[in-house]
């Protein structure tokens, strides 16, 4: 990452930045986009736009291929993009793993572990087998792309599932978690930041539980909601796989990243096997590529891993712990206006406790659909429902929330146009004198 000028961000460096994001300048509705919806998808700058385009009209060739110039020139840039990648969250360049998604990547590790547990792979792999007596450790706040395929890993192994429950806080029950991390962990798989909850959670100290068990357990860490909104350093968290999405971070859909312990993805059986991840084949069996081409078969997602890695530029000049402190700055701001709205119960820790950049929160008597429809109509765009967390919504007696998601390119007047919009909700809807005031905090 390059080094920050570590000055705060301030709105008029906010405005500049917003006009790199031409989709910022759009109208919805009537109004001015506000888009808050950030932790779906981020929108992207020129030069992320540019560097895909820049690709198609100059160095279109599938990479690792071709012996021609092209394939050459697009090899190279793929390879840059991936070292760019590696250099932004403090990995080395072969511990990045190209995915589709976040999601992908999880399943990645999943599957490899279920193919290890099958018997393949070898000696190498031998210590990635799982069976009936072991546990896979997750949490209640997990996205699904976090949980189900752990579920599906017990399923095929025999390995039994555990959940570190969620306090009413919204963080982490960590007494909880000392009691169930124990010698029978093989894997442990945690979200960094809940896309609910907002929670923090404390990487450090899970990791240090799941070390001190003396098991050969694998620290597996959903990092989709915190690579793109702080600093972060996979081997100073001494986690031994990552996984995150490139859409979250500016760049584009399609591509998302596995890191790995370098050790641990060359012993580790392949996912996806087939072209370009071998290096002897014959007609009943086949050698594989040391990481990460293992993990890499068939074409290649060039155009936009060369994308991520131009959105990593973007965000390395304007510095995450600057793009992280505006956040909490904007956070702060909505959590506060929130609280001041009767009817509205903020999910997750309150003001003041650690909490990245969103804000899900409940309207009584409003469904979170309608609460969506109503701030759309003022162009103002935000997630509802369950998010790909269920388990979490239950655990806090919903079914579904609304979410504020914050950026970079996000500013106050766009927290206040949020607050004044959901102020007016419940009078819409007609239930500001008929329900009480779920207890905002
Ligand atoms: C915490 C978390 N994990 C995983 C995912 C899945 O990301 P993707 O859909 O890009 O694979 C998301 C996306 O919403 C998320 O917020």
């Amino acid at each position: 990452m390059t080094e920050s000028l570590r000055v705060p961000l301030t709105t008029a460096e906010v405005e500049r930045i917003r006009n790199d994001f031409p989709i910022l300048s759009r109208s919805v509705n009537g109004h001015p986009l506000v888009y808050l919806d950030t932790g779906a998808t981020s929108q992207n700058p020129i030069s992320v736009m540019e560097a895909e385009q820049e690709y198609y009209e100059q160095r279109n060739a599938a990479v690792h291929r071709g012996a021609h110039t092209l394939a050459a020139e697009a090899t190279d840039l793929f390879e840059q993009a991936r070292d760019k990648v590696a250099a932004f969250i403090g990995a080395a360049d072969d511990e990045v793993v190209w995915t589709s998604n976040a999601t992908e990547a999880l399943n990645l590790v999943a599957y490899s572990i279920g193919n290890a547990s099958l018997g393949r792979g070898g000696t190498d792999a031998a210590r990635f087998r799982i069976g009936p007596g072991d546990e896979i450790v997750v949490t209640e706040m997990e996205h699904h792309a976090n949980l189900i395929p752990w579920q599906e890993l017990a399923a095929r192994t025999g390995a039994s599932l555990r959940y570190i429950p969620v306090t009413d806080d919204g963080e982490l029950d960590m007494n909880a978690a000392a009691e169930i991390i124990g010698e029978r962990t093989r894997v442990l798989a945690v979200a960094h930041v809940s896309n609910v909850l907002g929670t923090i959670n404390p990487v450090p100290a899970l990791v240090s539980l799941a070390r001190a068990t003396g098991a050969d357990t694998f620290v597996v860490l959903d990092a989709c909601q915190s690579v793109p909104h702080m600093p972060i350093n996979v081997h100073a968290l001494d986690v031994d796989f990552a996984a995150f999405s490139a859409h979250k971070m500016l760049g584009p859909t399609g591509v998302g990243a596995l890191y790995g312990k370098s050790e641990l993805l060359n012993a580790m059986p392949p996912f996806l096997t087939g072209g370009s991840m071998i290096t002897v084949v014959t007609m009943d069996h086949a050698e594989f590529l040391p990481a990460p081409q293992r993990f890499e078969a068939g074409t290649q997602r060039v155009s936009q891993a060369i994308a991520f890695g131009a959105a990593v530029d973007y965000l390395s000049h304007i510095g995450m712990d600057r793009i992280q402190q505006w956040e909490e700055h904007l956070t702060q701001k909505a959590l506060q206006g929130l609280a001041d709205i009767p009817g509205i119960r903020v999910l997750g820790p309150g003001r003041g406790r650690p909490r990245s950049g969103l804000v899900a929160f409940d309207t009584a008597g409003v469904h979170a659909h309608d609460v969506g429809q109503f701030l759309d109509d003022r162009g103002i765009a935000v997630r509802v429902g369950h998010h790909c967390a269920q388990p979490v919504h239950r655990r806090f007696g919903v079914t579904a929330s609304t979410r504020a998601s914050f950026y970079l390119y996000n500013t106050e007047a766009e927290v206040d146009d949020l607050l004044n919009a959901v102020a007016d909700v419940r009078p819409f809807f007609g239930v500001a004198q008929t329900t009480g005031a779920a207890g905002a905090r």
